[in-house]
Formats: C-alpha cells, sequence, structure tokens
C-alpha cells in the first residue's frame, strides 16, 4: 500500500494493488480528479488523463488560455460559478453575499494510520500498516478558509474513505451551506445507479435506473437516514452481475439528512457527490471555527457486485463497527414486543422468558411499555424510570428473575422522544424541537427531543445510566420512532437553525458514545421503527439494527436482500415472528421463517408457549442450527444467488473462511406445479474440495459452482409426489461442508 506524489507533476496516486486513485493539482490550484478504479503502475505523469479541451461557449479560467475551464475538468472537491456550473461539493457564503470561492493547493501531508473523526463514526484501524491517510490542504486566500480533504486507503482492501474538513483563519463570519463528503468526477456515465429505496417496513428495495443527463438522487431531509432511502448507491456497468463487471459502492457513515447524487452533464461525464444534504444546510463558521464533515466510503470492484459487498462487510464489521460484540456471535434474543404489545405484567414477560429458556433462547429483551405512564402510546416517553404497577419490583427484580432463569436480559428505550403525557416533557416543555408560534406536528403521539442541547442529553444519560447501573440490563434496543417536524431550537440564535440538524445527530452519537463507553459490555440494537436509521454511523455504536419492522418472511428476504449490498449479515437483526404475521396477515412456514431470519442477528419475537408441541420441536432445532452455525452464518463470507426482486424465487449463501462450511439459503415464493428442472449455482466454495449436501452425496465444488446444486421441486400436481421443499413459500437450508 503506496500513496505517491510526484513533484514534477503535483500528482498523487494512492494505490494498493486492488485500486488506484489519482488525483493532481490543476493550473489554478484546484485538486483535480483523474482516475479511480483498478490498481495500475504509478509513474511520474498522468497528465493526458486531464483531457483539457477547447470547447465553444465554455468560460475559461485564464484569458488566452482556452482549454482551461472547469467546466469540463474533472475535479475533488469542486466549487460553483468560477467556470464550473455543475452542484458543488463546497459552498461558503460571505458577509458581501458572494458564494464564490477559489481553494488553491498548499500543502500536504501523508500519515500511516487514520485519525478518528472528532465526534463522528468513522472506520478507524488497529495495527500498523493497515491504512494510510493523505490530507491534502487548500486555501482560499481571500477568505482566509483552509480545506482539509482526508484520503485513507486500506491495505488488501479495494476501499477509500473521504472527509473533509473546514477552518476559518479569517476574521469574518461565513456560513458553510454545502460541505460534501465526496465528490468523484468520473470521465463517463455508461453506468446504471442502484439505489435502496422504500417505506416503513419495506426498507431497501433494490431499484436500478440508468444514469441519464441531467441529476438522479437519493436524499434524507427527516432528520434521519430513513426508512425511505439509505445513504448508499452503487454505479455499475451494464451486465455487471453478482461476479463480474465493474461495480463502485458509495456509503455515508452518517444518520442524517443526506444526499447521494450523481450528476451527468452534457458530455455524458459524471459527478457523484454524497454527504449532508445541503438542502437545509446553513453552519456558521466564525473566525477560528472549524467545520468536519462525516466519512463516505467508496468501494471499488471489478469482479461484480458480490466482491463489492463482501469489501463492505469485511471493513464493517471489523473496521467500523466497535466494542465487545464486534466479533461475538449474537446471542439468540426473544422480544416481547409482538407478543404481548403494551398488554403484559411481570409475571407473563417471566412465563415468555421462561418458555423461551426452554427452547435455547439466550437473551429475553422486554420492549416499549415498561417505564413512566407507557401503557399506550401516548404516555410515558421521556420518563425512564420502571412503571411501579407494571413491575413492582423495577427492572432491577425483573432482570434478576430473566438471569436466573439462565438468560441474559435486554431492555428497550427511546431515548431522543417524548411524550407531552409525561413529566419529562411537564417539567422541560422547551426541550422537544418546536418553531415559536406554529403548531407541532406529532407522529405517532410524540415530539423529538432537541438533542442539539448538551443539557437534554446528559439528562437522558442520567436516566439511562441510572437503571444500567442498577439493573443487570446486557442488551439495549434504542428506538426512535418520527421524523423531525418544525425543525427549530430554543437554544439556536438565528443564524445557526440551519444547523440544528446535524447537532442533533451530534447529540445522538454523543449519547451513544457516552453510553457505550460506561458500559462496554452492553450490546446494542439500533432501531428506527424499524430500518429508518439503519446507516454505517450507527453501526459505530450498535453492531446490529432491526432491519424491519416486517418480520413477514417472504418480505424479509427482499429487506434482507437489499441490506445485504452493504450492510454486514451480523448487523441485519431479523426474528421469527408469529402467523398470521402481523403486518401482511401472510401465513408461512414455521421452517421458512427461521431459514430467513437465520442470516442475520437472530430471534424471536412471539409467545412461545403459544406454540403446539411441533412447533416448540421446530424452535428447538432452529435454536441448535443457528448456534451451531451462526460463526459462519453472521461472519461468514456472503454470496448472492438469486435475488427475491427478479423472481418466485431467492438464493444466498454464507461460506466459512476456511471454505469448509457452507450454509445455502433457498426460498420459493410461490409454488408452481410440474415445474421446471432447477439447478442453483454456489459460490465461494473451493473447487478442489469434496463437499456433502446435507450430510449425503458428495460432490466437489467445481460441480457445486459449474454444475450447481439440485433444487428441482417435487411438486409433480399429484398430492403423493409432494415432497421435499414444495408448497408456497417454502425454503430449505443445505448444509454443505468438505469432506
Ligand atoms: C418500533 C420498533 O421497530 C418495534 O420493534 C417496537 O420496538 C416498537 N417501536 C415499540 O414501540
Amino acid at each position: 500500500m503506496s500513496i505517491f506524489y510526484h513533484e514534477s507533476t503535483q500528482t498523487f496516486h494512492l494505490t494498493n494493488g486492488e485500486i488506484s486513485y489519482l488525483m493532481k493539482v490543476l493550473p489554478n490550484g484546484a485538486l483535480g480528479q483523474l482516475y479511480c478504479g483498478q490498481a495500475v503502475r504509478d509513474r511520474e505523469s498522468f497528465d493526458h488523463l486531464l483531457e483539457l479541451r477547447s470547447r465553444p461557449m465554455s468560460s475559461c479560467v485564464f484569458e488566452g488560455n482556452r482549454y482551461f475551464s472547469l467546466e469540463h475538468c474533472k475535479q475533488e472537491y469542486p466549487a460553483y460559478g468560477s467556470t464550473d456550473f455543475r452542484h458543488p461539493a463546497v459552498e461558503l457564503c460571505q458577509p458581501n453575499g458572494s458564494r464564490i470561492t477559489d481553494f488553491v493547493y498548499h500543502s500536504h501531508t501523508v500519515m500511516p494510520g487514520k485519525p478518528a473523526l472528532p465526534g463522528l463514526p468513522a472506520t478507524y484501524c488497529e495495527a500498523d500498516g493497515e491504512a494510510e491517510t493523505l490530507t491534502v490542504c487548500l486555501r482560499d486566500p481571500l477568505l482566509e478558509v483552509e480545506l482539509y480533504l482526508n484520503y485513507t486507503i486500506f491495505a488488501g482492501q479495494p476501499a477509500l474513505a473521504r472527509s473533509a474538513c473546514l477552518k476559518n483563519r479569517g476574521g469574518q463570519d461565513l456560513h458553510l451551506t454545502a460541505a460534501m463528503s465526496l465528490s468523484l468526477d468520473l470521465p463517463d456515465s455508461g453506468y446504471e445507479f442502484v439505489h435502496f429505496s422504500g417505506a416503513w417496513s419495506r426498507e431497501r428495495f433494490m431499484k436500478v435506473r440508468q444514469l441519464e443527463q441531467g441529476i438522479q438522487s437519493v436524499e434524507s431531509t427527516r432528520g434521519h437516514s430513513s426508512h425511505n432511502h439509505n445513504p448508499f448507491i452503487m454505479l455499475r456497468r451494464p451486465g455487471t452481475d453478482e461476479d463480474k463487471g465493474e461495480v463502485m459502492g458509495f456509503s455515508l457513515v452518517y444518520s442524517g439528512n443526506f444526499l447521494a447524487q450523481v450528476e451527468v452533464d452534457n458530455w455524458d461525464t459524471a459527478r457523484v457527490t454524497m454527504g449532508i444534504n445541503p438542502f437545509g444546510f446553513d453552519w456558521k463558521l466564525s473566525p477560528g471555527g472549524e467545520f468536519q464533515t462525516p466519512e463516505a466510503v467508496m468501494v471499488y470492484s471489478s469482479q461484480g457486485m458480490g466482491a463489492m459487498s463482501r469489501a463492505f462487510h469485511k471493513l464493517y464489521r471489523t473496521r467500523l463497527a466497535r466494542g465487545y460484540w464486534r466479533d461475538r456471535p449474537r446471542p439468540v434474543l426473544l422480544n416481547n414486543w409482538e407478543a404481548t404489545y403494551f398488554d403484559f405484567t411481570e409475571d407473563k414477560l417471566v412465563s415468555i422468558a421462561e418458555a423461551a429458556r426452554k427452547d435455547g433462547v439466550e437473551l429475553f429483551v422486554l420492549d416499549d411499555g415498561w417505564f413512566g405512564a407507557r401503557t399506550h402510546e401516548s404516555a410515558g416517553l421521556g420518563d425512564w424510570a420502571a412503571n411501579p404497577d407494571r413491575l413492582p419490583g423495577g427492572i432491577t427484580r425483573l432482570a434478576e428473575r430473566v438471569e436466573r432463569l439462565g438468560l441474559r436480559f435486554g431492555l428497550w428505550f427511546e431515548p431522543e422522544m417524548a411524550n407531552k403525557d409525561s413529566d419529562l416533557y411537564r417539567t422541560h416543555p422547551d426541550w422537544i424541537i418546536q418553531t415559536p408560534g406554529r403548531r407541532s406536528s406529532p407522529g405517532r403521539n410524540q415530539y423529538v427531543l432537541d438533542f442539539s442541547r448538551p443539557e437534554v442529553v446528559d439528562h437522558i444519560y442520567g436516566m439511562m445510566a441510572k437503571i444500567l447501573s442498577e439493573a443487570k440490563v446486557s442488551y439495549i434496543k434504542w428506538d426512535m420512532n418520527r421524523s423531525i417536524t418544525e425543525a427549530f431550537s430554543a437554544a439556536l440564535p438565528p443564524d445557526r437553525q440551519g444547523e440544528l440538524f446535524h447537532r442533533y445527530i451530534l447529540g445522538v452519537y454523543d449519547l451513544y458514545e457516552r453510553l457505550t463507553t460506561a458500559f462496554p459490555h452492553v450490546l446494542f440494537e439500533s432501531c428506527a421503527s424499524g430500518g429508518g436509521r439503519f446507516d454505517p454511523g450507527l453501526l459505530y455504536y450498535a453492531p446490529q439494527g432491526w432491519a424491519s419492522d416486517d418480520s413477514d418472511a417472504v418480505e424479509r428476504l427482499k429487506i434482507q436482500y437489499g441490506t445485504s449490498f452493504c450492510y454486514p449479515i451480523s448487523s441485519i437483526g431479523a426474528h421469527v415472528s408469529a402467523v398470521p404475521n402481523h403486518q401482511l396477515g401472510r401465513i408461512t412456514p414455521l421452517s421458512t421463517r427461521g431459514n430467513a431470519a437465520c442470516f442475520g442477528a437472530f430471534g424471536y419475537e412471539l409467545d412461545l408457549n403459544r406454540l403446539t408441541g411441533e412447533e416448540r420441536e421446530l424452535v428447538r432445532e432452529q435454536i441448535a442450527f443457528v448456534k451451531e452455525y451462526r460463526q459462519t452464518l453472521q461472519f461468514g463470507d456472503f454470496y448472492r444467488l438469486l435475488s427475491p426482486f427478479e423472481g418466485n424465487f431467492t438464493a444466498w449463501m454464507a461460506v466459512s473462511p476456511d471454505r469448509r462450511t457452507a450454509l445455502v439459503g433457498w426460498y420459493k415464493t410461490l409454488n408452481e406445479v410440474n415445474g421446471p428442472y432447477r439447478r442453483v449455482k454456489l459460490r465461494g466454495l473451493d473447487p478442489d474440495l469434496a463437499y456433502t449436501v446435507d450430510g449425503g452425496a458428495e460432490h466437489y465444488g467445481d460441480e457445486l459452482m459449474r454444475v450447481g446444486l439440485t433444487v428441482s421441486d417435487a411438486a409433480a400436481g399429484e398430492s403423493e409426489q409432494r415432497s421435499g421443499i414444495t408448497g408456497d413459500f417454502a425454503s430449505h437450508i443445505f448444509v454443505v461442508k468438505s469432506v
């Protein structure tokens, strides 16, 4: 891994044998982009890649030089209005009203490792030689503002992390109205734009569009990364599939308002920008002040989307997630939400936990409704002390009773919210986000606390820390159930109101940081009405997240499949719930519910006491199976085989690092009668190893990958011939083991 700098051409080359990233200082002092892609050998000059041309009707930077227009130049952190008319990476509004900036190369440093980003989640390294970081400093001499562009390249990984920092060294107040984490100009637009969009209960559905001249984007303006769009996009060449073709993934390590945009100009170049959404953003940069953007991570793959995903999985699982649980198999949990909703007593909870323990569950989680006056949706949020009517011995006694059964105990919080019917709101009505003189719009009958205010975060920390210190709590589910409306902070002056959304997220990160530091053994699971804040930012604090409130096995296939493009399987909270399913009314076999959920942080979302003896037996088998294989299921190499977005069948598999064990999940939506013969080609096996499938016949890896595993369905239209994987919503997990 090396970062080269060639003085004679002022060229930077970041390379690690996997990727090359080339930049150079342009004639006007700005930083230009030359190449981003598969590794190439180094040379002194790559100037020919600039392709400066004279184009009619262009404005030019220098008089007498018709060849240098920023409009036709690939750049690293462009500004608008000095011959470039595309959307910028940075915009600074000045006291005289001008927004023109001119950042000129000043100096650069190369350092081993990767510095942390204060107050922000980011990838990191642990050992020498894992990564190297280039920081290029540019200055706008008129404004006396410094711009630091950070680039980290990781050894052996096709990944690059970027961020920017602006420092006001001058004497005037400035307003930063755009500060993106990443801007990348690509020389052509021959890509498909892939994003993961949806809504509550159908998060991260894969969408593909052709790039066209003009702007295409996904974003959030809701105060959280959102169910609607995820801060992750891909650009892939047409024809790219899971194991061939060029693809670039762009991921923002951030949980608030974001923008991921591709602007294709009229010469078919493509500008990718990713960062905090400039919509509504206005950060006052006073003299001496600085602003650090969140980090964006790019992964390049020349071997299809599968390799790209595995690179993200590895980086995010091992060098973004942190703490005690990072590398540990996740406990099998049972959450009482869909089992009881708000209707429970201490004894009822203990009886649910008892059954769970009998079947092999390891962690019992008490969800919403245990605190304050929270016996329904409209009261109690903000009062983080147990409701003595429901839990006379408090959380302490309940946790003890659960622990005595031989289970760990977990607890739900929604720290960022308050109901108006709460002691918190009655004492501090000014702590919610609301605009003076305007209606405050409720969401689920609740309001958002102003986490931009340190005293609010302190207060919530105090209540949560008290419970965690008094009771034996091993897990926290941190929920967040509404978007921010009437955004305004009573604590911010008028010229800083545009900072609220970002300051809010910094407050959330601060609380996470304090709690995870004070209680390092607690496993955190993030949640926002399911997957409304399933993003890399929270992965830094919470190594797993509740992927969706939709627990229907068939819908989950799409949700988990979409999620897997960027996020490691160990981070995807996935539970078996009751039928008819509470979101859809669909009835799927218990086996399929388990087979879908076991590719994730596995658990149950039902009262096992309500199942039949036969079903309980299957639950025991499922849990035993997960325990035996969770190291591979959660931490193995993940391969997508068949997409639920493309047909009736879904398949994926996880392979152990030594390639001796693989679990293949095979799922059918609707049954078909007298159907065709089917094989599914496996991936990631050792071609030279002989494997058994489900303990039976032996096949070499090359056969399983090149010929495929036979998955023909037995339904022949005659009932006596129905056997094996047949029926609607049927599924099977093939256990593939080397002999
Ligand atoms: C939304 C979450 O996604 C659910 O799992 C559950 O925790 C409820 N909130 C509780 O209010």
